[in-house]
């Protein structure tokens, strides 16, 4: 299965790398196929496609007074667990901080600990004369987007004037610029009345975190993408009000995309408010606290986010892995939704997840391989290598079985290091039965056969997406 439609066919591989597509029942110089290779994988049935990208992952992201509970080495066996087999993330740069040292920071904590191949986008935590000018040297080094973030002031926080002279430089450059679109001044000021009011558990965070500061935000990123010509890819969105506003920059003609996440199709803050365990009451909830938020399913966010993949207003599914155990790390939260350590962990289970858009035909097969892996690879400069089964890509591969049964939970299916699921209890239809990653088998139905630093850094060209 491809992008662009199904057939038949064998998948020839030679070491790291796919060596032809051929019909079912050809010779290989005269000789039968199977009769000339090492090994064959019998995939009678099923599909094989190519392997996930996850385009938007936080393994070991120092936030929210703690770090991200995955490490590369825990957080890339998982998603190679659910045939996910490259994931690009987020290298930090803080205020004050050289981006060349984040970087480098971040390359000394994946290399030689990841099971599948990475890339990194870098997150301008800091813009100023310095940042920017280091802004450019990114290319060179296989870095070809950056992310700013209109929330988090006092973390990550860029002012409209410093989103504007780094988009500059990336219309200058070819860089693509992400934006974590939330207005992040009013969220906290809208958090800091509902604690003061006694308003403390997590549902009040995605009570803070209004639809309206999304859309505002995300119009405020496309107005300055069009003032300065520079690209944008909005992150994580969840609101379908800023849908609109994708839609209506892209029928403008501007190059503005969009990426969701299994959380906003699939769950909402009612679920979040109705949350609670004899372990942690209504504290239960934090297992959820992410941003942006999880939407009311009143609005109608989630029906309309599953319209925008059909449209494509939305070009593709990210996880935003970011994950966070209860104990000890959400419940620095504990008296005060603000403390909550934001973010949720679905590395290992995004191909499963979105592959129920096809079960239950919201999406046809073919989207599902573009959303997860082709358009990532196609956005982020890798498509050819990765994103695609065809001769000279790497042998990146995997063999869905949509006969099978996979059943999440943190006694069932569950690699990440998260003492909790926060898709426990859903029953997907169809498993991850071989994972290929650049050739080599790390998962054989039910087995692990990886190893840290079998995944290498994946060198990434500028987008080839953009028009
Ligand atoms: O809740 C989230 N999304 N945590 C990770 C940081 C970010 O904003 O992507
Ligand atoms: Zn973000
Ligand atoms: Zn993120």
């Amino acid at each position: 299965v491809s992008a662009t439609g199904r057939s038949p066919a064998d998948v020839l591989i030679d070491g790291e790398t796919i060596a032809a597509v051929l019909a079912p029942g050809s010779t290989l110089l005269g000789h039968d196929l199977a009769a000339s290779v090492d090994r064959v994988i019998d995939a009678t049935g099923k599909y094989v496609i190519p392997g996930g990208i996850d385009a938007h992952t936080h393994m070991q992201l120092p936030f929210g007074g703690t770090s991200a509970s995955d490490t590369f080495e825990t957080g890339t066996r998982a998603a190679a667990w659910g045939g996910t087999t490259t994931i690009v993330d987020f290298a930090v740069q803080r205020a004050g901080e050289r981006i060349q040292d984040g970087l480098a920071h971040w390359h000394e904590l994946a290399a030689g600990n990841c099971a599948i191949d990475y890339g990194f986008h870098q997150i301008v935590g800091g813009v100023d004369a310095d940042s920017l000018a280091a802004l450019p040297g990114l290319i060179d080094d296989g870095v070809t987007s950056f992310k700013m973030f209109m929330a988090y002031p006092g973390v990550f926080y860029a002012d409209d004037a410093q989103i504007l002279r780094a988009m500059q430089v990336a219309a200058d450059t070819g860089l693509l610029t992400m934006m974590h679109a939330e207005n992040g001044p009013v969220i906290d000021v809208l958090a800091e009345q509902l604690v003061a009011a006694g308003n403390t558990d997590p549902y009040f965070h995605g009570v803070a975190r209004a639809w309206q500061m999304e859309e505002e935000a995300t119009h405020r990123a496309i107005m300055l993408s069009h003032l300065t010509g520079a690209p944008l890819y909005v992150v994580h969105v969840s609101a379908k009000q800023a849908v609109e506003q994708l839609a209506w920059a892209r029928d403008n003609g501007q190059n503005v995309f969009g990426e969701t996440c299994p959380q906003y199709l699939y769950l909402s803050l009612e679920d979040q408010l109705g949350a609670s365990s004899e372990e942690w009451g209504a504290f239960e909830g934090a297992k959820w606290v992410c941003s942006t938020p999880l939407r009311s399913k009143h609005e109608g966010h989630q029906h309309h986010m599953w319209q925008a993949l059909r449209t494509n207003d939305i070009q593709m599914v990210s996880t935003d892995h970011c994950p966070f155990c209860m104990k000890d790390q959400k419940t620095l939260g504990f008296g005060d939704f603000r403390a909550i350590p934001n973010g949720i962990g679905s590395v290992e289970h995004r191909m499963d997840l979105m592959y129920q858009g096809v079960v239950t035909g919201q999406i046809t097969l073919e989207r599902w391989v573009e959303l997860t892996s082709t358009t990532p690879a196609r956005m982020f400069g890798m498509y050819g290598k990765k994103g695609v089964i065809a001769p000279g890509a790497d042998a990146d591969v995997v063999v869905y079985d949509p006969a099978g049964h996979t059943s999440i939970g943190v006694d069932k299916t569950h690699h990440m290091n998260m003492d909790h699921s926060a898709w426990e209890g859903f029953e997907i239809d169809g498993h991850v039965d071989t994972v290929i990653s650049r050739g080599k088998v790390v998962v054989d139905d039910g087995t692990y056969l990886g190893s840290p630093g079998d995944g290498r850094f994946v060198k990434r060209g500028l987008s080839q997406y953009l028009v």
